[in-house]
């Protein structure tokens, strides 16, 4: 099979905020503690975080990080998680049926967010609290002193504010599995309140209102209207979340469920806009994707402790997905897909990133590892930053039930902001045809490969583990760059990153 792609300097969708690579950490499973958190492992730091997990974030260079949840938050009392660790309170998560012990609270996540260099994202809880909790969180956390909230953040030993400008309104209020469930109309009441709240301490602080949890929800898209026409001038973003199962034999098919995802994002677009022109507004709002991931691999065995017959244990294994091949290239495929929507979609928290439905895991005591998923994110993280290009892209498409017109080969492209170099992440979706493909480069002079690697030729149930990452990226070879075309050819159900020096 053949493909011909475009690329044209002056054609471009947006910059790239870099916080669409961010991450999400939850008081879940094992994601806090002996994830981030194991003060008794051998490379824990003074404050008792995981040093190898750490350098394995660093790698991903992971830009924004949104914390405490997910689920967590609505019955979340974050001052449980302050003041001297052994007077704070073990409570029932009713979430994830487990206990927390609060060992880990804002003090401890934003020393481990500097360590890490990522930015906090903070979720106040509108489940089972509201706008008072949610007001006086963002006292103590940016306040500089003289109050009471901020004068205890310094007795509990930070003096200065951490200037968090992310603010979550709550998560996935849609849910009737979440702690205080809210119509939307119920819900839009309450962030537009809870917003003018936070907005009369500080205005330049960025808000993020729930849109659907799923574009599977009854209520959606109506959520989003109703939502946003509350809440519009007072927020930033509206959050989507989606979550990928494969339950396809087919794996093409598997992998045009990110043609899903982009009309989901399409939706939410219009939604916005015509909110924005209905209110006549200049204010100007955008998609914050900050739940993404593959999720169906761990659902079984999580059941019981989830439903309640395991009691109430603190901190199990839960959602432990472990990744194989087909989910690195829906992995490449949602990120794609992200890029080509830079102009709406700002910001984006692959969910979640350690041990929890996460592209690192850890042994309890022992190593950390890099899951198959972790790769394609690394890639779009370090090399996605920029200005994302509208492709010209000819090649074979397919038809599933649930989307037509799906090319073959995947393809987004970065020209990045940091050196001279375009970025390409391709994937080939077909089982068993190789595409032979070129690309033309217009309004772009003097182009050279910088770096070409392949993540292909593994069983798609393959899997890493911590005694072998097999799944690895490899260089890739045969490509040639003739009268400013680069060619190559991509193997079925492939995964190729090439970086072209300009
Ligand atoms: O990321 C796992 C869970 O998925 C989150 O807690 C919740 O927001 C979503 O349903």
């Amino acid at each position: 099979m053949k493909a011909s792609i475009t690329a044209h300097k002056q054609f471009s969708v947006a910059k790239i905020d870099p916080r669409l690579y961010g991450s999400f950490i939850e008081h879940l499973g094992r994601a806090v503690y002996t994830g981030i958190y194991e003060p008794t492992h051998p490379s824990a730091d003074d404050n008792g975080f995981r040093q190898d997990v750490i350098d394995l974030i660093k790698e991903i260079d992971v830009p924004v990080t949104r914390y405490p949840g997910g689920n967590f938050v609505s019955a979340y009392n974050w001052e449980d998680g302050i003041g001297p660790k052994e007077n704070r309170p073990t409570r029932l998560d009713l979430a994830w049926h487990t206990a927390e012990s609060n060992q880990v609270g804002i003090h401890e996540f934003a020393d481990w967010a500097e360590k890490v260099g990522t930015e906090m994202m903070l979720a106040v809880n509108l489940g089972s609290r509201g706008l008072d909790e949610a007001r006086s969180f963002l006292e103590y956390v940016n306040h500089p002193g003289g109050t009471y909230w901020s004068d205890l953040r310094k007795h509990n030993g930070r003096e200065e504010p951490w200037n968090v400008k992310l603010w979550c309104l709550g998560n996935e209020m849609d849910g009737p599995w979440q702690i205080g469930q809210k119509t939307a109309s119920e819900y839009g009441r309450v962030a537009f309140e809870t917003a003018k709240a936070m907005r009369s301490f500080d205005n330049n602080i960025e808000l993020v209102v729930c849109g659907s949890s799923s574009p599977m929800m009854d209520t959606y898209p109506e959520w989003e209207a109703t939502v946003l026409d509350y809440t519009y001038e007072t927020v930033n973003y509206i959050s989507l979340h989606m979550y990928f199962e494969n339950n396809d034999t087919n794996t093409s098919h598997y992998l045009a469920k990110a043609e899903q995802l982009g009309n989901y994002i399409e939706t939410v677009a219009s939604i916005i806009r015509m909110t924005k022109a209905k209110k006549r507004s200049d204010h100007n709002v955008y998609i914050s994707f900050d739940e993404w991931n593959v999720w169906y691999h761990s659902r079984e065995q999580d059941k019981p402790t989830i439903e309640g017959e395991n009691g109430w244990p603190h901190a199990p294994a839960l959602l432990e997905d472990i990744y194989d091949f087909a989910d690195t290239l829906q992995v490449a495929c949602i990120l794609n897909t992200f890029i080509r929507n830079a102009d709406v979609v700002k910001i984006g928290c692959m969910a979640q990133l350690v041990n929890v439905i996460a592209p690192i895991m850890t042994v309890e005591g022992g190593p950390a590892w890099r899951q198959s998923i972790f790769y394609p994110y690394m890639y779009a993280s370090q090399y996605g930053r920029g200005t994302a290009l509208n492709l010209a892209v000819t090649c074979d498409r397919y038809e599933t039930n649930f989307a037509s017109n799906v090319s073959y080969l995947d393809i987004s492209c970065v020209e990045s902001d940091q050196d001279d170099s375009l970025t390409f992440f391709i994937v080939n979706r077909h089982e068993t045809e190789a595409i032979d493909f070129d690309i033309a480069l217009e309004g772009f002079e003097h182009t050279r490969v910088i770096e070409d690697k392949i993540i292909g030729g593994y069983d798609l149930t393959q899997t890493n583990s911590p005694e072998a990452e097999t799944i690895q990226p490899q260089d890739g070879k045969d490509s040639t760059i003739i009268e400013r075309k680069f060619n190559a050819s991509i193997e079925p159900l492939t995964y190729r990153m090439v970086r072209l020096g300009l």
